[in-house]
Parts: C-alpha cells; sequence; structure tokens
C-alpha cells in the first residue's frame, strides 16, 4: 500500500513540475505524451495494476486516477497560458510604433462648386451679393415674369421639364427667375449673384445635360447704362481666365433684356489667334447679357422710368471647360477620383 502512494506521489511531483516549467507548446506537448498519453506513465502503472496484492488494487486505482484528472487540469492551464503569451509577443511585433503613419486622404471640393466660388468671388468684390432660389419654381417666375407670355415662341429655346399634375410648376430651366424674386424682396438698389441647378430635357452628350449649373446676376440702380454692364462683365472676364483675356460683345435676343449681347473671350490657349479648342476663330461665347427688360420691372413693380439694370447668365460647367480644357461634361457627374483629384 505504502509503496504505490509513494509511487504516485514521485511521479505526480515530476510530473507537476515539467508541466509547469514547459517554455513552450513542443515541450509542454511532450510532457503530455511522457505522462498523459497513450504510452505515457500513468498508463504503465494503471497496465500494471494487475500485478498488485488483489487488496492495494483499488486503491492504486483511484490514485492513479486522480492524478490523471490533476495533470490534464494543469496541462490545459499551462497551454493557455503559452498561447496568451505568444499572443502578446506576436502583439508587440505588429506595433512597430516607428513605421511612419498611413496618410489620410484629404477631400476636395467638386470643381463645378470650385468655379463656383471663384465666380461668386471675384463679384462679390464688385458688391454682388449671392442669394439662392428654389429649383422647382412656378412658371409664372420662370417665363411670365421674365417677359416670356405663354404663346411666345423664345419659351421653345427654353425647353423644359413640367411637374406632373402641377400645370403650374416647373424644374427652372435658367436661373433668372431668382432675379424676380431677389426684385420682389427688396427694393433697389440691388445686385445680386444666383449659383444654382437647372434642368433641360436635353440628350446628354459631351456639352449637353438634362442638369447644369448657371450663375445669374442682376444689378439695378439709377442711371446704371450698357457701359457699366461691359465694364462689370470685362472685369469679371479678366479676374477669372486671366489679365489677357479680351472681351467682345456680340447683339443677340433675349425676352428678358434689351438690348441684349452675347459676350466672347479672347481664346486663352492661343491668346485669340485661332486653335481648335476655339475653332480657330479666337473667341469663346461664355455668357449671355443684356439691359433689364422694363417689363420684367413692371413684373415686380419696380418703376422702369426710374431704374435701370444689366442682367447677365452663365454656364458653370461650360466656363470650367474651357479654362481646364475639359472635352466632356459627363466627367463632372461621374464621380471618377481619377478625374476629380486633378482640381
Ligand atoms: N437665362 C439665359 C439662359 O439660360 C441666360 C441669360 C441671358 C441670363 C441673358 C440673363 C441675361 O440674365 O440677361 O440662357
Amino acid at each position: 500500500m505504502a509503496r504505490i502512494e509513494t509511487t504516485v506521489e514521485k511521479l505526480r511531483q515530476r510530473a507537476r513540475e515539467e508541466i509547469l516549467s514547459a517554455s513552450d507548446q513542443d515541450a509542454l506537448e511532450e510532457a503530455r505524451v511522457a505522462y498523459l498519453g497513450r504510452r505515457g506513465k500513468i498508463r504503465e502503472l494503471l497496465g500494471n495494476i494487475s500485478e498488485l496484492p488483489e487488496n492495494e488494487r483499488p486503491k492504486a486505482g483511484q490514485l492513479l486516477n486522480e492524478l490523471k484528472n490533476e495533470l490534464a487540469h494543469l496541462h490545459e492551464k499551462r497551454a493557455a497560458e503559452l498561447r496568451e503569451g505568444a499572443g502578446e509577443a506576436a502583439g508587440e511585433a505588429a506595433l512597430d510604433v516607428t513605421l511612419p503613419g498611413r496618410p489620410a486622404h484629404l477631400g476636395k471640393r467638386h470643381p463645378v462648386t470650385r468655379t463656383i466660388n471663384e465666380i461668386t468671388d471675384i463679384f462679390a468684390r464688385m458688391g454682388f451679393c449671392a442669394v439662392y432660389g428654389p429649383e422647382v419654381e412656378t412658371v409664372h417666375n420662370n417665363f411670365e415674369c421674365l417677359n416670356m407670355p405663354l404663346d411666345h415662341p423664345s419659351r421653345d429655346a427654353f425647353d423644359t421639364f413640367f411637374i406632373r399634375g402641377r400645370p403650374d410648376l416647373v424644374l427652372r430651366s435658367h436661373t433668372s427667375p431668382v432675379q424676380i424674386r431677389a426684385m420682389q424682396r427688396q427694393e433697389p438698389p440691388l445686385r445680386v449673384v444666383v449659383p444654382g441647378r437647372t434642368y433641360r430635357p436635353d440628350t446628354v452628350d459631351a456639352t449637353h445635360s438634362f442638369m447644369f449649373n448657371q450663375v445669374e446676376g442682376l444689378a439695378v440702380d439709377e442711371d446704371i447704362s450698357m457701359a457699366d454692364l461691359k465694364y462689370c462683365l470685362d472685369r469679371f472676364a479678366k479676374a477669372y481666365y486671366g489679365g489677357r483675356a479680351e472681351t467682345r460683345f456680340r447683339p443677340h435676343y433675349f425676352p428678358f433684356t434689351e438690348p441684349s449681347a452675347e459676350m466672347d473671350v479672347s481664346c486663352i490657349f492661343c491668346d485669340g489667334r485661332g486653335c481648335r479648342v476655339c475653332g480657330g476663330t479666337g473667341w469663346v461665347e461664355v455668357l449671355g447679357c443684356g439691359m433689364v427688360h422694363p417689363n420684367v420691372f413692371r413684373s415686380v413693380g419696380y418703376d422702369p422710368e426710374k431704374y435701370t439694370g444689366f442682367a447677365f447668365g452663365m454656364g458653370v460647367e461650360r466656363l470650367c471647360m474651357l479654362k481646364h480644357q475639359i472635352e466632356d461634361m459627363r466627367l463632372f457627374y461621374e464621380n471618377d477620383v481619377r478625374f476629380l483629384s486633378q482640381f
């Protein structure tokens, strides 16, 4: 009896020592195989029980089974400790504080937004305040107040999206109706620019889109003349395209202005000598303008005998394309960062 107890106790101490001191998974596995394995010490002793005197056998079996459970438990604990230690060591290796940081990608403003900001900044320096109006507009503001009655053929040029079930509403076909809203809100003197989206049922191609942006302008006061218009828009062209840009005004027709003109800017790519961008003419058309028609003043209750004013309207995408030699308008709307990150 005493003999088997001593044997088990010795075995217990050796096994505990080896398991607890195992410094890695391999050493631990070795200890497990040696004591708990199919050919390990405990199995061996269990196998030899039949050689013991009959009265000692149950006790020996009990002791060995207890030892087996104790060692299995201890093994599990040590294995977990080693796994955790390995994890920590790996964690330390993965965190290298000397590596350079990952660059944070900075976003930018969209080229259309940038162009709008450039334009409004230039006019802000000449005393124009930016105002905004709704994209769903009344037919009254979009057409009638702008001297375009229902049956007027000039409406055809401003082909329009109507709102289903609301014949009195449209998606505005230009930013000009915001002139009306601005004048209804305040008395002259008045200088406003109006950036914003406009809509026309055009087939999409390199130079057309069903949605595009405009910047409208309006100045009203006593004694405003065509000379003021020309000076103001020439200053704008030089500020936007660079000091060398020349301007010329060609007579044109718009229902809401009289007289009306289109302004051309000398081509910035060939200095007016003629190239592919300007189609060989040396000039590119950039905006429409004119002296506010008396009927427009009447529609908002301004006295056309007392006040005069000029107005203008330009396409934002077009201006941006001309400045940066962008050949396809669709690039603005595709959200391709390879294009957008160039600005
Ligand atoms: N609304 C015109 C268009 O969309 C542009 C325009 C021309 C606006 C002359 C004006 C103007 O204010 O005076 O084509």
